[in-house]
């Protein structure tokens, strides 16, 4: 047996399996967990042993969070669109293109820097796996360095050519497809875990958007996509059609989209933090769940439409206005973003799973509504192997690890 940690005298541990404890999220009450080279062995009562020991001294622990949409490869500032928006200017995904240009200019050892810098806040505020779009390259030198720099820190990889029509090809939107679909997608797939568009309008039209995720597939990638974010649209019709693991915004949804995701293998993914950051509405989760459609939060960390690491941030606003309860919104940053990801590994705390943990300043759960922007993220557990990220008594593999290509969709 391996190096063993223990974390000792849980006030409450989140396992996140009904048949370990209470109500859905199978809480234990007075909880240890023991770590074994980086898996979870044991959860059970207090008083285990084990090489280390982490006193929580009645404090929560629960899973890591799984963030399963960022755009984290980037340079450059957006603070002045924020401020224009704030002051009325409507978001329309434009600045993606000033990020563009931000980000080609910058050097290799520069993005790997800031993405570095991004990585580690993300981990101090609780997230143990992350998903990583390129999408701020807009051509194949570039987009295949975003994916490389990404691929460093996690797996859980994906190809976002189809964000949005580089100026350079402005007009000659079916040309550019050609090139994501072709060269583009040949140089991306071997370091890439997934592919996305973005299907909206001013971005990508339902046609170009099936024939990104189709290319995407024959190439051997898993399908995610960005729908329904500034309206109504087609985009999750689309994700259900082509049975893509995730559909991300879901904004505005009509109710035979809510209907089609009740009916699939499709996550609907939200992104509060960026309805937040662009004045959109607040989407009703309470109708999506109660369809019966599997749901996740995610950070959608970008400079452009939501500038935050935070899922705690995300789980107050999704509680406050979304009408989801504070264990739904727990369960859609852990075992929802994982269904995302198609991971059964992470987004748990049981016997076998990652041991990657949360360890809150506060005695449940409930206080990551509850006190909203209040950091209360003590430790967070998690593998950081090859990743230059924080600290962890037993990381033994990278943040987010997981399958590579060819994902199940
Ligand atoms: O998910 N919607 C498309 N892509 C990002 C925004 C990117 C940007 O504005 O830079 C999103 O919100």
């Amino acid at each position: 047996m391996g190096r063993s940690l223990v974390v000792d005298r849980i006030g409450s541990l989140i396992t996140n399996d009904p048949t370990l404890g209470r109500g859905p999220l199978g809480i234990i009450e007075d909880a240890s967990l023991v770590i074994v080279d980086g898996l979870v062995a044991a959860v059970g009562p207090s008083g285990a042993v084990a090489d280390e020991r982490i006193d929580a001294d009645g404090a929560c622990v629960l899973p890591g969070f799984v963030d399963s949409h960022t755009h984290l490869v980037f340079a450059g500032d957006r603070s002045e669109e924020f401020t224009t928006r704030m002051a009325g200017q409507p978001y329309d995904g434009g600045g993606i293109r000033v990020t563009t240009e931000a980000t080609r200019r910058t050097d290799t050892a520069e993005l790997d820097r800031l993405l570095g810098l991004r990585l580690a806040e993300a981990h101090r505020a609780g997230t143990t796996t992350i998903e990583i779009k390129s999408g701020y390259g807009l051509d194949v030198d570039h987009e295949v360095r975003s994916l490389e720099v990404a691929g460093v820190h996690t797996a859980e990889t994906t190809f976002l050519g189809a964000h949005l029509v580089p100026a350079e090809y402005q007009g000659r939107t079916d040309d550019y497809v050609d090139l994501v679909c072709g060269a583009m997608l040949d140089a991306a797939a071997p370091h890439a875990r997934w592919i996305d568009a973005f299907c909206e309008e001013g971005a990508f039209d339902v046609d170009q958007s099936r024939a990104v995720l189709e290319a995407g597939r024959a190439a051997g990638l898993g399908l995610r996509l960005h729908g329904n974010q500034l309206g109504e649209g087609p985009g999750v019709a689309l994700a259900v059609e082509c049975g893509c693991a995730s559909v991300d915004h879901c904004t505005h949804l009509s109710d035979a989209d809510v209907d089609a995701l009740a009916g699939s293998d499709t996550v609907a993914t939200f992104l509060p933090a960026c309805d937040f950051s662009t004045r959109q509405p607040y989407p009703d989760a309470r109708r999506v769940i109660d369809a019966g459609a599997t749901v996740a939060i995610a950070s959608n960390c970008n400079p452009g439409s939501s500038y935050t690491t935070s899922i705690q941030f995300c789980i107050a606003l999704a509680v406050r206005d979304m009408h989801m309860t504070i264990d739904e919104a727990v369960q859609a940053v852990t075992v929802g973003g994982a269904a995302a990801l198609r991971r059964s590994d992470v987004g748990r705390l049981t016997p076998g799973s990652a041991g990657h943990a949360v360890v809150l300043d506060a005695p449940s759960h409930h206080h990551l509504a509850y006190r909203p922007g209040v950091p209360l993220i003590r430790q967070t557990l998690g593998p950081l192997g090859t990743s230059p990220l924080g600290t962890s008594p037993l990381g033994t593999s990278p943040l987010g690890t997981g399958p590579r290509a060819g994902s199940p969709t």
